[in-house]
């Protein structure tokens, strides 16, 4: 599938934030500690439709109702514990049934996840911290295998680095678990303060979720929930950076402001002040762009999924900006593919890049590596004169919920073709 675009239209009128991808996996892991779970706000994309033939491949029984951005689960009777590689290698976040289903099951394997195209992606923290709740992990011939005699036992913890989903696993273990588990250094990212909030829906003894020290009192079981999730905060961010560039007058709606201050305060840094609502902001085209030097961090710092695209902003910057991405250095695969467009950009080494501007952009023919990246391509191409066409948009239809249809309805000459 490919994605064409003819650059320049100017954007006006309303978008709506779907819900967020990296809270909807985690929640849908959830589902495995309790028979039944119904989750709303959910974005209809392909990592969601992975997890769910994961789970459904785990014995699960899931309906997708598309239409509401529904998904009923109903796990009373599992018939696998096994995650096989077929599902892992597409999707990274397979690794989150680790947790719920050893805790619950006292059993699971899961195929260990290869590296993606943003870098290595290890779960050496996931299995580390597992291990001090007394479960045995071996990793044989690509798997990891998991036992727990009786229960995982509560107990404290570390995270030597920050990791959202290794946070996310160690939560969703600690629920059932015998007595009380402190996780320290903890990913405060929105999304793991959401699974909380499910969890806690779910009957969980939860604190401190949102701060660097979460304390879990386990219990013995979790009941069914209705739970409703966020909204998506790169998504947010990946239409504030498009308003920033092409829009009359763009209105984004259904966000949380909390969740995107470090987005914005970079934006204002570089001369752009989206006006805020209570649940939405309004931003238009800035005439001057300022450089501006990123360095990505964990929550509430500037996000790495943030990192393409707002680099394409500072190719339209008055001068030159550093990009440093901390989390992952070596999430630079959109750079050149942006040089194929005309950008003006130098990979520094050690996760630096250079962006100089202000660089016109011209349509071409450019590949989308990994999510974030396919949307710095789609936001080149709306600035881009002439047509771009962007191949293998499967990358983007991981993470962003009917993107060209959204694109087209404020205005974006945007069309998906085979
Ligand atoms: C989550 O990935 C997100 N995915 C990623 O979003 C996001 O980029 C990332 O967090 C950082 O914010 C989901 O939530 C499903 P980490 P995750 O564990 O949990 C190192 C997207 O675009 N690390 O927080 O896999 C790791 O190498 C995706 O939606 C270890 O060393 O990331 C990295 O340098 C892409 N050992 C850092 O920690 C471990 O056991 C942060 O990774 C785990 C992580």
């Amino acid at each position: 599938m490919k994605l064409e675009v003819i650059g320049q239209n100017e954007l006006e009128g309303e978008i709506r934030i779907s819900g967020a991808k990296n809270s909807a996996l985690p929640a849908m892991s959830a589902s495995l500690l309790t028979d039944e779970i119904l989750l709303k706000n959910i974005p209809i994309v392909e990592d969601i439709k992975s997890m769910a033939l994961l789970i459904k491949g785990l014995g699960g029984e899931i309906i997708i109702d598309e239409k509401n951005n529904l998904i009923r689960l109903n796990n009373k009777k599992l018939s696998s514990l096994e995650a096989p590689y077929e599902y892992v290698k597409k999707m990274r976040a397979s690794i989150l049934v680790l947790g719920p289903l050893l805790t619950k099951y006292g059993e699971v394997r899961v195929a260990y996840p290869g590296g993606c195209k943003i870098g290595a992606r290890p779960v050496d923290l996931h299995i580390e911290n597992l291990k001090r709740m007394g479960a045995e992990i071996r990793v044989e011939h690509g798997t990891i295998i998991a036992k727990a005699k009786g229960k995982l036992k509560g107990t404290r913890l570390n995270f030597e680095k920050v990791s959202v989903t290794g946070t996310e696993n160690i939560l969703m273990a600690a629920v059932l678990a015998d007595g009380e588990t402190i996780i320290e250094n903890a990913a405060k990212e929105p999304e793991v303060t959401d699974l909380a909030n499910l969890l806690i829906e779910m009957g969980a003894k939860i604190e401190g979720a949102g701060t660097d020290i979460i304390k879990v009192k386990g219990v013995k079981k979790l009941h069914p929930v209705e739970y409703s999730i966020i909204p998506d905060r790169i998504e947010t961010g990946t239409y504030l950076i498009i308003g920033s560039l092409i829009a009359k007058k763009l209105r984004i709606s259904n966000v949380i402001p909390e969740h995107v201050r470090s987005i914005i305060l970079k934006l204002n840094e570089a001369g752009i002040f989206p006006e805020e609502g209570s649940n939405c902001y309004s931003v238009k085209k800035s005439e001057k762009i300022n450089p501006v030097d990123i360095e990505t961090q964990p929550f509430p710092g500037f996000p790495t999924d943030m990192q393409a695209q707002f680099m394409v902003l500072l190719t339209q910057a008055e001068g030159r900006s550093i990009i440093r991405d901390t989390i992952f250095p070596g999430r630079f695969h959109h750079v050149d593919e942006l040089l194929r467009l005309g950008a003006n950009i130098k990979k520094l080494g050690n996760g630096e890049v250079s962006v100089m501007g202000k660089t016109e952009l011209s349509g071409a023919e450019v590949l989308a590596t990994d999510l974030r990246a396919s949307a710095s391509l789609v936001i080149a191409a709306l600035i881009a004169s002439g047509k771009t066409i962007i191949h293998d948009i499967y990358h983007l239809e991981r993470g962003y919920e009917k993107l060209a249809e959204k694109l087209k309805k404020v205005g974006g000459n945007i069309r998906k073709t085979e």
